[in-house]
């Protein structure tokens, strides 16, 4: 198993596939994605290299994540490349849900067990005016199919201190009747960002205390928990997380490492430019990767510094995957 300097232990595994996303978030991609390389993605069998190779380290559950994955027309092989990979006991994919419907079928064929998708608002136009693109019915629909096949599904939505409270309101009536874990997360600031962080970033806490004040109880924290801290009520058939970097560390906790659609080696989401791996990726064996990441572990930061301002080399969150 690997564990770093700091006794932590890695199990989870997050591969971006592309950077390349098709939507503009404000916080992201405001301007759409443009190209900051000429390096073709880790193809399918690259990827099961990787996945092997983790998987000799103790991972069990790979999330594959993006820029926006769906955009590989071979997602579908990743997927299931994944799951048939020795070790991984559990297949994850976070989308912006632009291709859900008509996709998600085939991605639970292939072995996909969990679904996180970003909605920032149920206002149609205010998600239109967040993402650049007016499919938030759409998304919808493909969530339904998604609970209907039995894959666990998480909603992700950054916390945005313009309109918060209508926001919140609306999410509240949809968690009613749906069960699915909606998880706030704090606005990050990273390279790109840093006006938009100053102007639109809400804390967590406040929306924490008013989730209590009205009944909500925080779950018990599984062993392996991620980032996000689970509240449940008894009237309401979703669950709300919270992931906030700000408000609460949860470094101390850090359970997992990425690898980038280029191959680089991120030990944390706001730390290091990136280790470079593709050459070993390309041309070596699951079991040298694998040596080559266990040298690397000990260079993990024990914490991202969010708090003070320090966004190490991380431009957006397309590139790194979340
Ligand atoms: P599960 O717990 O597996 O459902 O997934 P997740 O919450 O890790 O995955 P998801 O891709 O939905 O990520 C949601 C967001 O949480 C990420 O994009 C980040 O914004 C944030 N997040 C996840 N992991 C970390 C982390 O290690 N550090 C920080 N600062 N934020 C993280
Ligand atoms: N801060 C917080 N969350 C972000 N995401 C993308 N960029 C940021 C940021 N700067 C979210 C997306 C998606 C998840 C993978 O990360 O909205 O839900
Ligand atoms: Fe939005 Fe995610 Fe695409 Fe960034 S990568 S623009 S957050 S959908």
């Amino acid at each position: 198993m690997l564990e770093d300097g700091h006794g932590r232990r890695f199990y989870y595994l997050r591969l971006s596939v592309t950077d390349v996303c098709n939507f503009r978030c404000d916080y992201c991609l405001p301007d759409g994605y443009r190209a900051s390389h000429n390096l073709p993605d880790l193809s399918v069998a690259e990827a099961s290299t990787v996945m092997r190779a983790f998987a000799q380290l103790g991972t069990r559950k790979v999330r594959l994540s993006g820029g926006e994955p769906s955009l590989r027309k071979d997602l579908p092989e990743l997927i299931l490349a994944a799951a048939k990979t020795p070790g991984i006991r559990r297949v994850a994919v976070t989308s912006n849900g632009y291709k859900l419907p008509g996709v998600i079928d085939a991605w639970q064929q292939n072995g996909l067990d969990q679904l996180n998708i970003s909605i920032d608002s149920l206002d149609a136009a205010e998600f239109a005016r967040i993402t650049g693109h007016d499919c938030l019915p759409k998304i919808l629909t493909g969530i339904d199919r998604a609970l209907e096949l039995g894959v666990q599904t998480k909603v992700n939505a950054v916390l945005l201190s313009d309109g918060a409270q209508p926001r919140l309101q609306q999410f509240l009536g949809w968690l009613k009747t749906t069960p699915v874990t909606l998880r706030f997360i704090e606005l990050m600031q990273t390279g790109d960002n840093r006006d938009y962080f100053a102007s639109n970033h809400l804390r967590g806490a406040d929306i924490e205390s008013q989730l209590i004040e009205n009944g909500w109880q925080l779950l018990p924290r599984p062993i392996d928990a991620g980032p996000a801290r689970e509240y449940v009520h008894p009237d309401y058939a979703g669950r709300i997380g919270l992931i906030t970097p700000y408000s609460k560390d949860f470094c101390n906790s850090c359970n997992r490492l990425r690898i980038s659609a280029q191959g680089k080696l991120h030990l944390c989401l706001f730390s290091d430019a990136g280790l470079d791996l593709r050459e070993t990726i390309r041309t070596s064996d699951a079991d040298a990767l694998a040596e080559k990441v266990r040298a690397l572990i000990g260079n993990k930061e024990v914490s991202h510094y969010l708090q003070q301002g320090n966004t190490g080399g991380t431009q957006n969150l397309s590139i790194i995957g979340g």
